[in-house]
């Protein structure tokens, strides 16, 4: 049988598990694509660190670059990660037109539209199944199955690590450190755990989506943001006891006129709607669309086998596809008008703590109500605590009802806000 020959950049949780698959598997994956696709070159930094993987015939070395501009590669796997340098390094790839696969949401985000009109232009293919939800099949959804409907709104858990921190955030007493550590051990954390912890990662992940869905390539940076290191252990504990459980939770919607809106922001999610099971290192993302309605891909998103199921199902698509022209790239807007954030409805959660001012209570639900803000529920704790659920609210109401509290004699201390949706 033919073989293609396969060149990996990175050997780290994803390269590792990658190269074991190519390895393993070449029989099967020959089959599969009608040529085997063979492991020939494997690019790191650190020659000296010990690996986990017999690279067999494969050659290691440091030199990324040539492992790029081998003519014996017809196929560049990038798991490197981070934007400097994978994206010159697919960049020289496709200018050579070679297949690149990439499992680098942080280059997908950023350049995604340019590097497949890149592609397109030297007739090569960019495929990127992994660089959202690991092995959850949602790109070859959104560029395939779903090309017929207009899409309205993306609600995901697309972030395994803080799902992962906030799932054992419900057990009081858990550490932020100790559940961070345990999704560093599973292999589910980036290099660098503040771009999980902070939000980015699902923000790049959402930039992609919301490309692919709603035709709008936004920049990472204009994605309202909000990461989970001002989540309060209390407050997750404190809304599990009421039902609710807390995801980093990513949502971009197209407005009837037009303008598009992408948040990730950690959020209270009601018993009964979809995310609310999506626990530990899951990923879920909701599709809504005019044809197919209600459309929702859930699974383990994170780590180094289910991010490999997608980076070497994309390799088996390159070896299949390596004679025939590229697809059409996915248009995308780049000029497309974002909504204000301030002007998109939320509903709210909010636990303070009551001065011992007489009547402290009624006056803290006169003050959010005079400000625009309904009160769907009150909730008293204990030690003075009050939990109040605010109704649906454009998000400057909310943050102008939390200013107002914050100068009330009769609240001592706000302890935590969030977002919150209902079923
Ligand atoms: N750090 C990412 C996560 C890995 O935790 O989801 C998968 O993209």
């Amino acid at each position: 049988m033919e073989s293609v020959g396969v060149g990996l950049l990175g050997l780290g949780t994803v390269g590792t598990a990658v190269a074991r698959r190519l390895i393993d598997e070449w029989e099967l994956l020959g089959e599969r694509a009608g040529a085997t696709p063979v492991l020939r070159s494997v690019a790191v930094r650190d020659m000296s660190r010990a690996r986990d993987v017999d690279l067999k015939n494969a050659k290691l070395s440091d030199d990324a670059r040539a492992v790029v501009a081998d003519p014996a590669l017809a196929i560049i796997v990038e798991a490197i990660g981070g934007t400097d340098p994978a994206t010159a390094l697919i960049e020289s790839a496709l200018r050579a037109g070679k297949a690149v696969v990439t499992a680098n949401k942080a280059v997908m985000a950023a350049s995604g539209p340019r590097l497949l009109g890149l592609a397109a232009e030297h007739g090569a293919h960019l495929y990127f199944e992994a660089s959202v939800g690991a092995g959850l099949p949602i790109i070859g959804l959104l560029q395939g199955s779903l090309l017929g409907d207009r899409i309205a709104v993306l609600d995901c858990v697309i972030n395994g690590t803080t799902n992962v921190i906030l799932t054992r955030m419900r057990t009081p007493g858990t550490s932020f450190d100790a559940a961070l550590a345990d999704a560093q051990r599973r292999g589910f954390a980036e290099a660098d755990p503040s771009l999980d912890v902070d939000g980015w990662d699902a923000a790049h992940k959402l930039v992609i989506l919301a490309w692919l869905a709603l035709d709008a390539h936004i920049a990472p940076e204009a994605v309202d943001r909000v990461g989970i290191r001002e989540v309060g252990g209390a407050d997750v504990v404190a809304l599990a006891q009421l039902g609710y459980r807390v995801r980093l939770l990513a949502h971009a919607e197209r407005a009837s006129e037009g303008a598009v809106h992408l948040r990730v922001r950690p959020t209270a999610v009601a018993t009964g709607q979809l995310l609310h099971e999506v626990d530990d290192a899951d990923n879920a993302v909701i599709i809504s669309s005019d044809l197919a309605a209600t459309v929702m891909v859930r699974g383990l998103g994170a780590g180094g086998a289910s991010t490999a199921s997608a980076v070497v199902s994309d390799i088996v698509t390159a070896v299949r596809e390596r004679n025939a022209p590229p697809a059409r790239a996915r248009s995308a807007r780049p000029d497309v008008a974002l909504m204000s954030d301030e002007d998109v409805e939320v509903a709210g959660y909010v636990r303070v703590r009551l001065s011992a001012e007489a009547d402290a209570r009624a006056l803290v639900l006169q003050a959010l109500e005079d400000r625009g803000l309904a009160v769907d529920a009150a909730v008293d704790g204990s030690e003075s605590e009050l939990i109040v659920l605010t109704g649906l609210a454009p998000r400057a109401v909310h943050d102008r009802a939390l200013e107002t509290l914050d100068t009330l004699t009769s609240v001592d201390k706000i302890l935590g806000a969030l977002d919150r949706v209902e079923a």
